[in-house]
């Protein structure tokens, strides 16, 4: 039988690198590759204490909820967000999702017709590209350096094809792990301000940040609550299992969204949610979130210290100061793809830049690692494997 796909599904094919990475999964290779946290940080007791809390109160939480969420937990992230500057919206503005990917995909939905323009940075988040395509949105990369959008691009482009909406991940990306200044954060508000354009501002990454005596603003808190949707979630400060993510914009936005939500799902998962809620409440998130960044730091610094030893030609890194990725650019004549075999065979992982990035301008000598996973001693072993695959294999050292 020949099944008659809609067209839209080409976008859905598997790759030859997410292929090799399922492969990784299973064996013995130490693996760079995932945005994973680490499972030994999990708070297991705080989570099993929340889920007991939630079915404390009998049986009501096996209930149907309302799509837009368990409503205590939305007013929980009211002030979470609030101590970050983002005070636009009341819970009626938010909308629990089920991680932030149903967020960029409903989103997405609501907003995108078949060619519609979407600015990004480049290279950007592979999963939220794939959501886009799958829209038949129209995906134009905004030359960016380590600070940001660059300023005269965004603007030209701006200009010249009249984009619905620009997605960033201005805090601690992927997966390039950089952070966006001030000054550049202020301009894009002023333009899509200027302009009439929305702005999606994808935050996971946020609350892992090293140095606390730095302030990265969210794009969000500089706007008035009319230019900017913001999203973010549960999956790296607490578990990924929960699923549980959220999304906080314009009302008018947040209710179409909410309908194409009740088509999807109908509401995600509520016992995540509630005991979510029990989490932030009786448990010591922000404690938890403190510990996350200290361990993360200290293995962003093991890896570190490592590509500093490997003293490779033509290595280029930005220090990420949060987050979960090192992006590292290697000689030029290296394609990571190609590299990714040799490492994996040797036990090592990693991904391969190609994916992340838009249009032609593709940098194969990229490629990116995750510090937060893998023990400090993997980490270690697991960097020395990759530096001799690329001197033995790629530079004849
Ligand atoms: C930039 C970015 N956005 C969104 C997500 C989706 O996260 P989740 O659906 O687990 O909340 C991720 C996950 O890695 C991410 O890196």
């Amino acid at each position: 039988m020949r099944y008659a796909f809609a067209k839209r599904v080409r976008h859905l094919q598997s790759s030859a690198v997410r292929d090799i990475l399922k492969v990784v999964g299973k064996g013995n290779v130490i693996s760079f590759a995932g945005g994973m946290p680490d499972d030994e940080l999990f708070p297991l007791d705080g989570v099993r204490e929340a889920f007991e809390n939630t079915f404390a109160t009998g049986k009501k939480p096996l209930q149907y909820i309302e799509t837009e969420g368990y409503l205590p937990l939305r007013e929980v992230l009211v002030e979470r967000m609030g101590r970050k500057g983002i005070t636009n919206y009341d819970a009626s503005e938010i909308l629990l999702t089920t991680g932030s990917q149903q967020a960029i995909d409903l989103f997405s939905r609501v907003m995108f017709n078949k060619g519609d323009i979407i600015l990004t940075e480049n290279p950007t988040y592979l999963a939220a590209l794939q959501v886009f395509e799958s829209y038949e949105a129209n995906i134009i990369p905004v030359d960016s350096d380590e600070d940001g959008m660059l300023a005269d691009d965004l603007e030209r482009k701006i200009k010249k094809y009249k984009p619905k909406c620009i997605y960033v991940v201005p805090t601690f990306s992927n997966p390039a792990g950089k952070v966006w200044s001030m000054e550049r954060r202020r301009h894009l508000i002023q333009l899509a301000h200027k302009y009439h354009v929305m702005i999606f501002e994808d935050d996971p990454y946020g609350d892992i940040q090293f140095n606390m005596e730095e302030t990265y603003t969210p794009i969000a808190a500089l706007d008035d609550g009319t230019h900017v949707l913001y999203t973010s979630t549960f999956s790296k400060t607490v578990v990924p299992a929960l699923r549980t993510g959220w999304i906080a914009g314009p009302h008018q936005i947040i209710r179409i969204m909410s309908q194409a939500k009740q088509a999807n799902d109908l509401h995600s998962n509520s016992l995540s949610q509630q005991a979510l809620y029990h989490m932030c409440q009786d448990f010591d998130l922000d404690g938890h979130i403190e510990k996350l960044r200290t361990v993360y730091q200290s293995r962003m610094e093991i890896m570190l210290e490592e590509l500093e030893k490997a003293d490779l030609p033509g290595l280029s890194y930005v220090v990420p100061k949060g987050g979960m990725f090192f992006w590292i650019q290697l000689d030029e004549r290296i394609d990571t793809s190609e590299l990714l075999n040799v490492a994996v065979k040797k036990g090592v992982a990693f991904v391969p830049g190609a994916p992340f990035y838009v249009g032609k301008d593709v940098q194969k000598n990229a490629l990116r690692l995750n510090f937060t996973h893998a023990t400090p001693e993997k980490l270690r072993k697991g960097m020395g494997l990759l530096t001799s695959v690329i001197k033995e294999h790629y530079l004849e050292v």
